[in-house]
């Protein structure tokens, strides 16, 4: 028996008046690469705040690693990027290297006076993420993709059997995306570290992940990729009241 690693069990959420998300149900195994799927405004950010308990459900329940999630306190075990990583500071006057340190800062109090142990953990980390070329270069001076790896690393660094990735290929270039996948496939497959991505694009997704999950205020369908593959187009559009940016590369390819 697969052992999961989250469990979301039957989770309604609302802001105030209105339910975000209804009734969710979904397990992420072990080892998975999920891939998170829905338009804007569809709910994917706050079920992952959900998931790391920065909100709670008015009903239904979530375990991480087993355990109802109010008792759950191991958080170096899961590592997050938020949606909002990339709108960073490019005026912060650090290098690669410390802001990859500072996500060791529980372990290690200030990170300035990082020990060889964190410094190694920490290049370990950059090379994971392909950026061992800057390490000392200032985390301002490098383009949005190589600062979206950056944070990658700093996520990564303390070692997480879980990273969660809040829509981390907008604003990738075409040519980058592919090579973004590359990266999280070595996460993945080397590391053995399970990955949740939460993304609008299910062209590039659907051909990375092990698992799919299409979400719009109700889980429309949750499971491996090669189930997600069999479905037909017409039924996976109108989940998405036919969102046309929603739709497969291929799709985008129609029209050009
Ligand atoms: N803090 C908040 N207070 C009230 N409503 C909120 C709050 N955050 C989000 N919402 C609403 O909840 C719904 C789901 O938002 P959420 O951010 O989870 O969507 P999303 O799928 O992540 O969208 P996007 O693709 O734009 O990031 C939206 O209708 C949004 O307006
Ligand atoms: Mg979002």
């Amino acid at each position: 028996m697969s052992e999961n690693i989250i469990e979301v069990a039957d989770v309604s959420f609302r802001y105030d008046r209105d339910d975000v998300l209804e009734h969710i149900n979904l397990d992420v195994p072990k080892g998975a690469f999920l891939g998170i799927v829905g338009p804007n405004g569809s709910g994917k950010s706050t079920l992952l705040k959900l998931m790391l308990g920065l909100l709670k459900p008015q009903a239904g329940e979530i375990r991480l690693f087993g355990k109802p999630l109010a008792r759950f306190k191991d958080w170096s075990r899961i590592g997050f990027v938020s949606q909002k990583a990339n709108s960073f500071n490019t005026g912060y006057p650090a290098t690669v290297l410390e802001v990859v340190a500072s996500g060791l800062a529980t372990k290690t109090g200030l990170f300035r006076f990082m020990g060889s142990e964190s410094r190694k953990d920490a290049i370990e980390a950059i090379r994971s993420v392909g950026m061992e070329d800057y390490l000392h270069q200032n985390i301002g001076e490098l383009s949005g993709g190589q600062q979206q790896r950056v944070f990658i690393a700093r996520a990564i660094v303390s070692k997480p059997e879980i990273l969660i990735l809040d829509e981390p290929t907008v604003g990738v270039d075409h040519q980058h995306v592919q090579s973004f996948y590359e990266m999280m496939e070595i996460l993945n497959q080397q590391l053995g570290i399970t990955l949740i991505l939460v993304t609008h694009d299910i062209g590039a997704i659907t051909s990375n992940v092990t698992h799919v999950a299409c979400l719009n205020k109700h889980l429309y369908f949750h499971g491996e990729r090669e189930k997600f593959e069999e479905l037909d187009d017409a039924e996976v559009s109108s989940w998405y009241h036919h969102d046309i940016q929603l739709l497969s590369h291929e799709h985008e390819l129609e029209g050009v």
